[in-house]
């Protein structure tokens, strides 16, 4: 064991290609509020000095990201993966070339989540850093849910146990990349990082976050974004 204290570091996967938004250019580079979307969603990571470093997962030659790379010596790019959780995997091999620590605290968050609070991510790190196997921002469902066959409900889904998992999500980084690694070998499709841990036996702790913390998915999502920002301002 080493005497280092601790470190956190932050994960942002942007290698999407933003099909289902359906712009021109992927949509962590789409305009909001006077800046790329992906300036939101990394702000909150590089207004902490306890934050080691950010790792950003892009596409090969991305021609966007030079122009909007915040100037901050604690980015480090990575190169993306054709899965999400390929992208994760290679930001954790790039913490592991710089000496991140098994016990060490990783931090990932959607490019495509501008609208995370502070304070949420404040919670996040206190509340998670006691559990033993991580935690993420989620939310209660609140919708009552329908199943269907052909287009038709056949049954309501009890929603009392349910929640939709967001980001960011904390876990400590050896297991994390433990857990990839083996969701990769056996080719479980992992779209967070939680659902590895689970794969691995281990349950996040649910922190519940604002429901306004969206992933900008679909274009109209944008103007969503844009409003959540908006009434913060006032
Ligand atoms: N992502 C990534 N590498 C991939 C796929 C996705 O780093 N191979 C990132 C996206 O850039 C985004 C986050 O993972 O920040 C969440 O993914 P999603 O919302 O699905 O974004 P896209 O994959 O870009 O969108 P779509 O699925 O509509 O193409
Ligand atoms: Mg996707």
């Amino acid at each position: 064991m080493s005497d280092l204290p601790l470190r956190v570091w932050a994960v942002i996967p942007a290698a999407g290609r933003g099909e289902r938004f359906g712009a021109g250019r992927p949509k962590q580079y789409a305009e909001l509020r006077g800046r790329a979307l992906i300036e939101w969603s990394l702000a909150p990571f590089l207004a902490r000095a306890d934050i080691a470093g950010v790792v950003i997962a892009l596409v090969a030659d991305d021609p966007d990201w030079p122009r909007f790379r915040p100037a901050d010596s604690r980015l480090i790019e990575a190169p993306g993966g054709a899965e999400r959780a390929a992208s994760v995997g290679n930001a954790l091999d790039a913490l592991a070339e710089r000496g991140a620590g098994d016990s060490d605290w990783v931090l990932v968050h959607d490019a495509a989540r501008p609208c995370l609070d502070p304070t949420d991510l404040d919670k996040l790190l206190e509340r998670g850093r006691n559990s033993p196997d991580g935690a993420l921002l989620a939310a209660p469902v609140d919708d009552t849910l329908k199943r269907a066959v052909g287009g038709c409900v056949v049954d309501t889904v009890e929603r009392r146990d349910l929640w939709r998992a967001m980001t960011p999500q904390l876990f400590r980084f050896g297991p994390l990349r433990q857990a990839l690694q083996a969701a990769a070998a056996s080719g479980i499709a992992i779209t967070d990082e939680a659902s590895a841990i689970e794969e691995q036996g281990g349950r996040p702790l649910l922190v519940q976050g604002r429901t306004d913390n969206i992933k900008v998915t679909r274009m109209a999502d944008l103007a969503l974004a844009d409003a959540v920002l908006a009434a913060r301002e006032h």
